[in-house]
């Protein structure tokens, strides 16, 4: 079964596909990206994923490539060609190429391409036992609303906890847990499930919306606040949330287990309910 890949209109075998040496999203990370996957073949929430497609886009000056529509049709037809039952499905926009010069380039097409991988599901003794974390600087810039392909600090912050022996790494801003390198956080303190506020500090995570709805579906108590670092390792129950990880119980922070070290109570309702949502 190919990896495939669409590149500006056309698709491929992934080990064919290429882009210009001078596109922007790999002289200066100028582009923008999406990653979704499937369940049960179907690719889910497509519609959330476009809209922050969109948001991503208008944020850098990018102007809209494809409807919803045709994205949805590129999006099934290179899932189709692949063969993967479950699949992640990567999109990603930059500029395009042009002689380098920092400003817009005159001229130039969007580099559009889409990735099909296959869907490798995480280690079920991870999800069993729970996830150790680290904590890192946020050291990025003040737009991460944007899914923007500028991924340094995030690319440092997870070779950091992967060196730690640990799964992620999450980005501390003034004293407050932001989220993971590449996933959102949510904790349990003081019987209320808590999860920093949308912004530009964060990532308006898929996964966390849909984590939010099932939370308040079941009546849990539940706030948007930022959360000091301190109040996390005092935590109940810690988990992440993305489109990989899906709800990811958290036993560790630095170190310093937290509570008694195993995936707590709210965290594994709440991925029952998740399951429940998710799979066909
Ligand atoms: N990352 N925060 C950050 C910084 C992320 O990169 C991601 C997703 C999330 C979770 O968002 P969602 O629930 O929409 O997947 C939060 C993707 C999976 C990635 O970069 O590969």
């Amino acid at each position: 079964m190919p990896n495939i890949a669409f590149v500006n209109g056309r698709f491929m075998p992934l080990a064919r596909a290429k882009v210009s040496v001078e596109d922007r999203g790999f002289q200066f990370g100028d582009g923008i990206y999406e990653l979704a996957r499937t369940y049960g073949g179907r690719i889910f929430h497509l519609q959330e994923h476009l809209e922050r497609l969109d948001h991503s886009a208008k944020a850098i000056g990018l102007s809209i490539v494809y409807s919803r529509s045709r994205w949805k049709e590129i999006l099934e037809k290179a899932h189709a060609q692949s063969g993967y039952p479950e699949a992640k499905l990567y999109i990603q926009i930059t500029r395009g190429a042009a002689p380098r010069d920092h400003s817009f380039p005159k001229k130039s097409r969007m580099s559009v391409i889409v990735t099909v991988r296959k869907l490798v599901p995480l280690p079920s003794e991870l999800r069993e036992k729970g996830a150790s974390v680290i904590t890192a600087a946020d050291l990025r810039w003040g737009r991460c609303d944007i899914k923007s392909v500028n991924l340094l600090p995030n690319v440092m912050a997870r070779q950091k906890a992967r060196s730690a022996g640990a799964f992620e790494a999450l980005f501390i801003r003034d004293g407050l847990v932001m989220e993971g390198a590449g996933s959102n956080l949510f904790a349990v303190i003081r019987g209320q499930i808590m999860t920093p506020p949308k912004g530009p500090a964060i990532l308006p995570g898929i996964t966390r919306d849909l984590v939010i709805d099932l939370a308040c579906g079941a009546r849990d108590a539940f706030v948007e606040k930022g959360i000091p670092l301190e109040e996390l390792y005092g935590a109940e129950e810690v988990f992440l949330t993305g489109t990989t990880v899906e709800i990811l119980p958290v036993v560790k922070v630095d170190g310093k287990t937290i509570s008694n070290g195993r995936p707590g109570k709210t965290t594994l309702r709440l991925y029952q309910q998740f399951l429940q949502t998710t799979r066909p």
